[in-house]
């Protein structure tokens, strides 16, 4: 693997934690979104997590310039360099956008650089049937990425050994542990995730407990860090209204079907932390 050169498709919440991290292994990353304040945005979320990991001592107040250095934010996808060697596609959790994106950017960008996608559940080998399908495959990153180890890498039904090997060790390089998983809808973390975050929020639909008791249940009773209805904040209760979507229509199974109260504050456009409020409120003081 002699990979120098990463493209990041999307700088939200996903985009710029897989920017921050390349750029941290010292990889030359192109940041793209669709407008300036969106990258800036991005490029400035990524300042602060870095900020953050000087007052935690992980890098030096040296390092943050040297990785803030080692990415370019872009405005438009034929801007990014013809010559990178990974493209990692995180935008947000809709297939015909996603296909559209390979499909520009499949004629544009060098043969041999590896096509890889954030997607949370949306099947591998539809996204791969744009464009190349041996060099493509899925890098299920976690939230929030400079923190959280694990990546699932799942192959799509072409992806070839090459291509995966490669990924393992990309994986490595920047000092996550990958897990292989194969493509099934919500790959391992959703399928297993989704549904208990979903059963949560029918819990506080049929009135069984209010939404701060439902999260005190799963973090002293079960030791989760956060509890279910917080972490659908942090997630986006969008993406969790996608993702449940995906696995409804994947698996065709009535046992996935998105709680009517998500679907309900998915369209009010109570997003969770990035709106300002979800289950919980994250306005106060600000
Ligand atoms: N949020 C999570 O916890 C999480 C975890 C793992 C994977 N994912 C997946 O990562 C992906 C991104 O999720 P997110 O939470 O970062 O979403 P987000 O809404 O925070 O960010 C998506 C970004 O993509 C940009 N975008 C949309 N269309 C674009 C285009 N054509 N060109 C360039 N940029 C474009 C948007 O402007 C936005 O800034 C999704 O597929 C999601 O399912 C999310």
């Amino acid at each position: 693997m002699n990979f120098e050169k990463v493209a990041v498709v999307g700088a939200g919440t996903m985009g710029n934690g897989i920017a921050h991290v390349f750029a941290q292994n010292n990889f030359k990353v192109t940041l793209v979104d669709k407008e300036q304040a969106l990258v800036d945005r991005g490029f400035s979320n990524i300042s602060a997590n870095l900020d953050r990991q000087i007052k935690k001592n992980i890098i030096s107040p040296e390092d943050k310039q040297r990785i803030l250095d080692n990415i370019q934010v872009q405005t438009r996808l034929s801007l990014i360099p013809t010559d990178v060697d990974l493209l990692v596609e995180a935008i947000y959790e809709n297939k015909d956008a996603k296909l559209s994106i390979f499909n520009e950017l499949e004629t544009n960008i060098k043969f041999d650089c590896i096509f890889a996608t954030n997607t949370s559940s949306i099947s591998i080998t539809e996204l791969a049937s744009a464009s190349r399908a041996d060099r493509f495959i899925g890098m299920h990153f976690m939230n929030p990425v400079p923190v959280m180890q694990l990546v699932e890498v799942i192959r799509g039904y072409s992806t070839s050994q090459h291509t995966f090997d490669t990924i393992l060790q990309l994986c490595s390089a920047i000092g996550k542990t990958p897990v292989e998983v194969n493509d099934y809808p919500g790959f391992i973390a959703n399928r297993i995730l989704m549904p208990m975050i979903n059963e949560a929020i029918y819990s506080l639909y049929e009135n069984v407990a209010s939404a701060k008791d439902i999260d005190t249940v799963m973090k002293l009773g079960m030791n989760h860090p956060m509890g279910p209805l917080t972490l659908a904040d942090f997630i986006g209760l969008d993406v969790c209204l996608s993702i449940m979507n995906v696995l409804y229509n994947g698996f065709n199974d009535s046992k996935y079907r998105p709680c009517p109260l998500l679907k309900k504050m998915v369209a009010a456009g109570k997003l969770g932390r990035k709106s300002g409020e979800g289950f919980f409120n994250y306005t106060e003081g600000k």
